[in-house]
């Protein structure tokens, strides 16, 4: 178990209590953070750490929580792909794909929800809940269900069936709220008081530090070597704050020299981080999400907003955003040239990186590493499918279809 040092807000430095339930700062209400003490590195660790079982809790001695009490999927150390052919069509010579869609619930989700449970289990929690675009409600769900504690789960009524679908077989109990993520998410928060859950909102700092396993995986899959560019689809801001604070952490300890350029990946009709870096603002000021394909990152008041814009910022990177027809089309690359169908949120790191490689700040010889977050069967649909053929089951039908390529 990683030692956690100190529990304290990174904007205003207010001091936490780490043995008190997850709370954001009481002066100026910033998610807090946990700092691990790092003292235990010893010469060899990361030796070890390469030959333990593959999985996210290899890095245990990073994590706040007790590993041999970890609730696991085995989740973690998802394939960092080479992906050629769609380097190619992005005019990058030095792409690599982090395919997160290949998690147990097929979403980034896992990565904190593995240390949340652990953490509620460990704490002896009655039940555990969240409120979620449709993934992390998922990932609670099978967690919980792994930990043998009940989970509450509330969703937008408008979430992919296919999500709501998943949380149910896994025993939640949902709710479907009429009304945004944005609302969902508020009244999650007045629920959370009056039913005493354990949360496993992007507020609670526990949670938070499995998503720095990003930043682990891909400095040794990259043999040290740190990339230029990371892009990763953001909706609360974790993805982004988390994979920097892992990757400063590695700076710390000598293991990595520099940081990578962050870059946060938003839908245009939800970008109030990309409003804000582009604003030169302090803050990050809550906007009313749009409709958009990119269900999954519809947040209007990013949870981790201001800390997003902080991690881009101090490490040189970018906010920028992209419509829903180039997140479809970057969604039909990755799906036609990468063989990965994501669901659209997902894409928002690859349609960024072109965006950003077209404008001349990212250049084609730079190392850059687009996090793909959430797998396509979540939100089934819109890529444009190749024709589908109906045909009797005789050759002379499946001849006739083949020559006139006519789709039914
Ligand atoms: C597929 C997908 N990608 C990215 C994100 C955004 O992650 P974060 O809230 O850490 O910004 C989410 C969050 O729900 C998601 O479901
Ligand atoms: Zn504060």
């Amino acid at each position: 178990m990683g030692r956690p040092a100190r529990l304290a807000c990174p904007r205003c430095g207010e001091p936490g209590d780490l043995a008190a339930p997850p709370a954001v700062c009481a002066r100026c209400g910033t998610v807090m953070e946990i700092e691990i003490d790092l003292g235990f590195a010893r010469p060899g660790l990361a030796e070890r750490i390469r030959r333990r079982p593959r999985g996210l809790w290899r890095w245990h001695e990073f994590l706040p929580v007790d590993a041999s009490r970890g609730i696991t999927l085995g989740e973690g150390d998802t394939p960092l792909l080479n992906a050629p052919r769609l380097a190619r069509e992005l005019g990058l010579e030095r792409l690599r794909v982090k395919n997160d869609t290949v998690l147990p619930t097929g979403s980034l989700k896992d990565r904190s929800v593995t240390v949340a449970l652990t953490h509620a289990r460990t704490l002896g929690a009655g039940a555990v809940g969240v409120a979620s675009s449709g993934n992390h409600a998922a990932s609670v769900a099978a967690y919980a269900a792994a930990a043998g504690v009940p989970a509450v789960v509330m969703v937008p009524a408008a979430t992919s069936p296919a999500k709501v679908l998943q949380a149910r077989a896994h025993g939640a109990t949902l709710l479907a709220v009429r009304a945004s993520f944005d609302a969902t998410f508020a009244l999650f928060k007045e629920a959370l008081k009056a039913f005493g859950w354990y949360s496993c909102l992007s507020t609670n700092p526990w949670r938070n530090e499995g998503k720095k396993s990003y930043a682990f995986e891909t400095w040794e899959d990259l043999r040290g070597e740190t990339p230029d560019w990371i892009l990763h689809p953001v909706g609360g801001g974790l993805g982004v704050t988390a994979c920097w604070k892992g990757w400063r952490e590695l700076v710390e300890l000598g293991w990595a020299s520099r940081v990578p350029r962050m870059v946060a990946a938003q839908p245009t009709a939800a970008d109030p981080i990309t409003r804000a870096f582009e604003a030169g603002a302090d803050d990050v000021a809550p906007i009313a999400a749009a409709d958009t394909v990119a269900q999954a990152i519809a947040v209007g008041a990013p949870s981790l907003g201001w800390r997003c814009l902080d991690a881009v910022r101090r490490s040189s990177g970018a906010a920028a955003s992209a419509t829903d027809a180039e997140l479809l089309e970057a969604q039909a690359l990755l799906a036609r040239t990468a063989g990965i169908y994501c669901e659209p949120s997902a894409a928002a790191s690859v349609a960024v990186a072109r965006r950003l490689r077209r404008d001349g700040r990212i250049k084609a010889t730079d190392l850059v590493v687009c996090v793909v977050t959430g797998h396509g069967l979540k939100q089934p649909g819109p890529v444009e499918p190749a024709p589908m053929h109906t045909v009797e089951p005789t050759l002379a039908a499946v001849e006739a279809a083949l020559s006139k390529g006519d789709p039914t």
